[in-house]
Parts: C-alpha cells; sequence; structure tokens
C-alpha cells in the first residue's frame, strides 16, 4: 500500500520541493488547506488525509517581522507544532518537524577562532530573537514523541515558485545595483532545497527518529556566497563586505552556525553534496527551468 505522506507548508520552498520528489505519494497541505493559527484548522485537515506520516514545513519564516509579531510566531512555529504532535502521537503518525540553525546563537568565538567546528546535536541551543526561541519551542514540542523526526536547516534556497531567499534577492538586486554590500561577519551553510528534501526523505526512509542536522557541506558567509554566485554567472556587480552590526537587520543572526552532519551521514551512509556544488546545480536548473 502506498505510504501517504502530508506536507504542511507546501506552497513555501522546502515544502514544495518535498512534494515533487515524492510525486503522487505526497498530499499537499497550503495555507489555504491548513491554517497554523487555528487547532481546528490543523485537526480538520489531518482527519480527512489520515496520513501515515506528517512533514510540518509549514512556519512563520519572516524573521525579522517577528520581532514585533511574537504572538503570531510563537502561535505557529510552537502551539501549532504541539497540537500537531499530540495529533499523531494518537493515531501513531510519525511527525517530521523542520527547523533552523538560529537556534545556536553562542558559537561566535568558534568563528572568530577559525576552529570551525560545526555543531553537533548535542550542542546546547541558545536562541536569540523571537523566530528562533519560537522554532526551538516547536523542537521541544515535537520531541514529546521521540518517535518523530526533527530536522534542522539553515539558508534555503531553490525550492517552488517562492523566490524568497538569498540567491533569489542577489540576482534581483544585481539586475540594477553595480555594488552591493553583504553581510560577512556570519558563518553557515546555505542549502539548496533540492538536497535538503532528498536528505529528509532519505532519513524517513531509514525510520530515524530524535535531532538531525541537514546542510549541504562546508560553510561560507553571505559575502561569499554573493562573490561566488556573482563569478559563476559573469556578472560585474561588486561586492562589499559588512558587519551584521552595519546591514541592521530587526532580528538578531547567528554568527556562527555551522552544523555538523556527522549524525546525518552515518544514518544514510552517505555525503551531503558542498554548499558550492549545491550552488552551481541551481544555476545550472534555473537555467534550464
Ligand atoms: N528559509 C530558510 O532559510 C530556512 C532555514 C532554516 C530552517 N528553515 C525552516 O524550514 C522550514 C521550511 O522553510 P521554507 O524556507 O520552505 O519556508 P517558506 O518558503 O517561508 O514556506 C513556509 C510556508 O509556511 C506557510 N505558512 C506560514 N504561516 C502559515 C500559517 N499560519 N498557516 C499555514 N501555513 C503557513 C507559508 O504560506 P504562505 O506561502 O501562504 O505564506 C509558506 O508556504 C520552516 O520550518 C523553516 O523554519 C528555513
Amino acid at each position: 500500500m502506498k505510504t501517504t505522506i502530508a506536507i504542511t507548508g507546501s506552497a513555501g520552498q522546502l515544502g514544495s520541493e518535498l512534494a515533487r520528489q515524492l510525486g503522487s505519494r505526497a498530499v499537499q497541505l497550503s495555507r489555504a488547506h491548513i491554517n497554523l493559527a487555528s487547532d481546528a484548522s490543523i485537526l480538520d485537515a489531518l482527519g480527512e488525509i489520515r496520513p501515515a506520516i506528517l512533514i510540518n514545513c509549514a512556519a512563520y519564516t519572516a524573521v525579522d517581522k517577528a520581532e514585533s509579531d511574537a504572538e503570531a510566531c510563537f502561535r505557529a512555529n510552537a502551539e501549532a507544532v504541539a497540537t500537531m504532535t499530540g495529533y499523531c502521537r494518537e493515531r501513531n503518525i510519525r511527525l517530521v518537524q523542520l527547523s533552523t540553525d538560529y537556534v545556536f546563537d553562542d558559537y561566535a568565538a568558534d568563528n572568530a577562532a577559525g576552529s570551525q567546528r560545526p555543531l553537533d546535536e548535542q550542542t546546547p541551543a541558545s536562541p536569540r530573537g523571537i523566530y528562533a526561541q519560537s522554532k526551538l519551542q516547536g523542537e521541544i514540542a515535537a520531541a514529546a514523541t521521540p518517535e518523530n523526526l526533527i530536522v534542522r536547516t539553515c539558508g534555503l534556497y531553490g525550492g517552488g515558485p517562492t523566490m524568497r531567499n538569498f540567491v533569489e534577492t542577489m540576482i534581483r538586486l544585481a539586475a540594477t545595483n553595480p555594488e552591493l554590500r553583504v553581510v560577512d561577519d556570519q558563518r553557515c551553510t546555505p542549502s539548496y532545497c533540492v538536497d535538503v528534501a532528498a536528505a529528509v526523505l532519505r532519513l524517513i526512509e531509514q525510520e530515524a527518529t530524535g535531532l538531525y542536522h541537514v546542510t549541504n557541506r562546508e560553510s561560507t558567509t553571505w559575502f561569499e556566497l554573493a562573490q561566488t554566485l556573482f563569478s559563476l554567472t559573469r556578472k560585474p556587480t561588486v561586492v562589499q563586505p559588512i558587519s551584521t552590526a552595519e546591514y541592521g537587520a530587526a532580528a538578531p543572526r547567528p554568527a556562527y552556525s555551522v552544523l555538523s552532519l556527522e549524525k546525518y551521514s552515518a544514518c544514510v551512509q552517505r555525503e551531503m553534496p558542498s554548499w558550492r556544488n549545491a550552488l552551481e546545480r541551481y544555476l545550472n536548473d534555473r537555467k534550464l527551468a
């Protein structure tokens, strides 16, 4: 029998890529089908579908807006996850909850010292900012059922029709700006949704439970990523490095949030592609699309 996998946030970046890779096994739940703001909406939608697995990609992801909209952010990213967890536990449904590298905001010294020690699943979380705190609460809610899978990822781009990501923003801005100022003091691993979705499905296949980190391999800064992007696309855009403080976003961002992939690789017996390789493939796929 075909396993039905329900995907919330199916119009978003990762949700739409998961749906694409799953094909007819996926039941897509966009905001029109399930509203994280309402427990009744969540319970009704899940009751109709009765999936074997629920992948929760829906989230309040407007990181800066969340600073002045905490209630809605916690409702979507924490309380709604608790509701899904309770529902799934009662019906033996496996919940896969997506989370973020932003739960780590206390490891800047690793970056400054150049020690490059990626943060593993045992590293204590230290979220700053409303979005980061709400996502950690969502992880805690999902972890109340040990059989659930929680996947932290980072800097997503390249899933579905939405163009709300760093790579697309750079491409758009470069069309009208000869010079761009880009933050160079946040080290992390931007990740291609195609690779992250495939990795999530591999973990599901392996019946992995608990917490896993999944990103592309190796690390970079947004400045370096922008430089690489314009070099690969042969754009003359000049990129100037600036600090996080100079950029002045409303929400804090971790200075070092490179995630260790050791647990993932040991589980599925394969390596994630590097961020450079992923970016090259994305640009190629984008040209073909
Ligand atoms: N984007 C990143 O760089 C990043 C990094 C690390 C972790 N993550 C995590 O990875 C997961 C997927 O991220 P993503 O980049 O795919 O996000 P995304 O593109 O912003 O998609 C999120 C989806 O959630 C839906 N949504 C938001 N509020 C909702 C509500 N109240 N009810 C129902 N649906 C709602 C949105 O619907 P609308 O389209 O209608 O707004 C959107 O389709 C999230 O858990 C996110 O926290 C993302």
